[in-house]
Formats: structure tokens, C-alpha cells, sequence
């Protein structure tokens, strides 16, 4: 069964706030969802493998460290999963990007897809699907489900706020799927919209609407 993993370093929890607040601007929620990115990289990455290797120091030749095992990619689910991008390669420059197209229909709440462009060796990477907002679910079961058709089969899923009913969906559907969280809200509300949430997440980082 897949494990739902709160992140809440404070400053990932600190940065939220702000992120939550109806009156952070584009500019700003941008900075913020970036930075937020780059802190819960660091935590999805805490074990990775290792591998001993010689360095040679100015001094001496010394026993080090290097990444080891599978190479990784990073899947956005557009639009908003875009805003996540930048301050994850700011740790891993290394990944490769894939795109999954997805938006959800504001009367049916069901995804719709769009777009998928993904690195050829999926199948050799260990992935890590990021978007803002995990709501119904709806959304990340469609694109994880379409990584796995397309031959991904080492998975994660990264979400600055999710609603409980997102993370059941997933749990559900994807048991195979680690889940990483800023934050774990209280519910959605009537149209979907997680409560407390933040809004929005493509609207406040694109300024759209
Ligand atoms: C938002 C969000 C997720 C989805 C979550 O995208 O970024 O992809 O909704 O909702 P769900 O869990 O109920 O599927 P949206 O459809 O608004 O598209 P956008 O990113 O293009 O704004
Ligand atoms: N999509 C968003 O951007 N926000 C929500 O609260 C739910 C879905």
C-alpha cells in the first residue's frame, strides 16, 4: 500500500501560509510555490541510493559519495504542475522533464487530456508526478495511469495541498504510489475546491482569470 508522507518542515509549512493567503499576488504565490518545490524535493530525495567512490582532495584520496541507482524525471501535470518544475531541477538539474496535459471539466469535475510528451527511457526512471493541488484525484489516477500505460513503473506523486478524498482516490487507485504532501486540508467543498486550499493553483500562478 502506497505511504501518504506530510511534509511539514516548517519552513515548507510557513511558506504554505503565505501561499494560502488570498492576498499573495502572482508574483509572489510564483516565488513561493518555487521555493516550496525546491524544500519538498529535498525531502522526496532524503534516500536516494548512495555509492562509495575514491575523490581525490587536495590533500589526499578520500572515501566519497555519489548518487547511484535509477536517474529520475519530473512530470508536471499542466498547467499548474508547471509551477513546480524550476525549483525541483534547482536540486536535481540532472532529471528529465515529461508533460502530461490534463484539465479538469468544471461541471463534470473529470479530467480531460490534452497533451503527453514524455523522455523515451520512462520505463528506466524513477518518476516523480508533481501538481499544486491534489483535489478529487481525479486528475493524478488519469496521469498516473497514463505513465503507467506508457511503460512508467517506479512512481511518486509530490502535492503542495491535498483533500482527503484525493489521497483515497490515489490510494484506490494506485496503491503502488507514494504519496509526498506540503499539507493534508480538511475537505473539498460543493465545486471541488479544497477547503481551506488556496484558491486556484493555475489562476493564481499564471494570473489567469
Ligand atoms: C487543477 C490542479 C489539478 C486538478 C486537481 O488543475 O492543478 O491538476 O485541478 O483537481 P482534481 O484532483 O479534482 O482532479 P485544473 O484542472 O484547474 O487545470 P490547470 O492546471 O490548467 O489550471
Ligand atoms: N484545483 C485547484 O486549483 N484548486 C482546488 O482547490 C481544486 C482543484
Amino acid at each position: 500500500m502506497g505511504q501518504v508522507n506530510v511534509l511539514d518542515h516548517p519552513l515548507i509549512q510557513h511558506k504554505l501560509t503565505y501561499i494560502r493567503d488570498y492576498r499573495t499576488g502572482t508574483k509572489a504565490f510564483r516565488e513561493l510555490v518555487d521555493e516550496v518545490a525546491t524544500l519538498m524535493a529535498f525531502e522526496i530525495t532524503r534516500n536516494l541510493p548512495l555509492e562509495e567512490i575514491e575523490v581525490e582532495t587536495p590533500v589526499c584520496t578520500a572515501k566519497a559519495y555519489q548518487l547511484a541507482g535509477k536517474k529520475l524525471g519530473i512530470i508536471p501535470i499542466l498547467r499548474a504542475g508547471l509551477g513546480m518544475v524550476d525549483g525541483m531541477l534547482n536540486l536535481i538539474p540532472a532529471a528529465k522533464v515529461g508533460h502530461v496535459g490534463l484539465y479538469r471539466d468544471p461541471e463534470t469535475l473529470k479530467p480531460v487530456e490534452y497533451y503527453c510528451k514524455l523522455p523515451s527511457d520512462i520505463q528506466e526512471r524513477e518518476l516523480i508526478v508533481v501538481d499544486p493541488m491534489l483535489a478529487t484525484g481525479g486528475s493524478a489516477s488519469a496521469a498516473l495511469t497514463l505513465l503507467k500505460q506508457k511503460g512508467a513503473v517506479n512512481m511518486k506523486l509530490m502535492c503542495l495541498i491535498a483533500a482527503p478524498e484525493g489521497v483515497e482516490q490515489i490510494k484506490e487507485d494506485h496503491p503502488d504510489v507514494d504519496i509526498y504532501l506540503g499539507a493534508l486540508d480538511e475537505k473539498l467543498n460543493d465545486h471541488g475546491y479544497i477547503v481551506p486550499g488556496l484558491g486556484d493553483a493555475g489562476d493564481r500562478l499564471f494570473g489567469t482569470k
